[in-house]
């Protein structure tokens, strides 16, 4: 694992573009992305990049880690939704080559069981960008997942809970339920990218990159990966 202490979050934003950007000018392309706060600046950047330098995500195909139970169609906070505003509406994917497991579907399992070999049929991930929850979780695999899960319902901690809740009205207003990627899934992506900034993620930042690889930290994970590397502020690395 590399770990690169970075000065501020528009250097993790370029040094995250640059990967993704090597990955898009290869064939046929799969990106795996992440959505809460932050890899918005490596998304900013990869939009201005492609505004700018023309980086092109023509033939791409990117599959999103996770996404809630039970939120209304076209709720704006669904991870489906907030990848479209924040990337894929500003660049030139097709948008019916960006696949999100559904939250909606009559049958949970079924669904997780078809998103996890879509990924498989797609020939797996080249790059899956991650961030980090502050109890360590990576999609939305809680503390005391299996490290061989595949994609599969989860229930929120009141933690991950109560920090979503900025995204939400109110804590009350968060889902209990998601539907994720497994950190098996997760681990079978050719190269793990995961950021993370602020004082609030460096306990997290600290058992995933120091502590022991155990499922009570699922972002040690990364420990046993070929090809991982992390991006953090110095406030995010102050434990380590
Ligand atoms: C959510 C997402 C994770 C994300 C985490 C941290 O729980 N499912 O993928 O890494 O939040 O989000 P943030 O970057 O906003 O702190």
């Amino acid at each position: 694992m590399e770990v690169v202490i970075c000065e501020s979050a528009e250097e993790i934003g370029r040094h995250v573009a640059d990967v993704f950007a090597a990955v898009l000018r290869g064939p046929a392309p799969v990106i795996g992305l992440a959505t809460g706060s932050s890899p918005l600046v490596a998304y900013q950047e990869l939009i201005r990049r492609h505004r700018e330098d023309g980086l092109s995500f023509a033939g791409t195909t990117a599959f999103l880690l996770d996404e809630y139970v039970g939120l209304p169609a076209g709720h704006p906070e669904s991870y489906a939704a907030v990848i479209r505003r924040e990337l894929t509406e500003h660049v030139d994917i097709d948008p019916a080559d960006v696949h999100s497991p559904d939250g909606g579907a009559a049958d949970l399992p079924a669904e997780c069981a078809r998103y996890d070999a879509a990924i498989g049929a797609a020939g797996g991930v080249h790059v899956q960008l991650l961030g980090i929850g502050t109890d360590g979780h990576i999609g939305f695999n809680e503390p005391m997942s299996s490290l061989s899960s595949r994609t599969r319902p989860k229930t929120l901690t009141q933690q991950t809970r109560d920090d979503n809740a900025r995204f939400f009205g109110s804590v009350d207003e968060v889902p209990r339920h998601v539907l994720t990627q497994g950190l098996g899934t997760i681990g079978t992506a050719r190269h793990l990218v995961m950021v993370a900034t602020g004082t609030a993620k460096a306990e997290a930042v600290a058992a995933a990159v120091e502590g022991p690889l155990s499922a009570r930290c699922p972002a040690s994970i990364l420990q046993w990966h070929q090809h991982a590397t992390v991006f953090v502020d110095e406030a995010a690395a102050s434990e380590l």
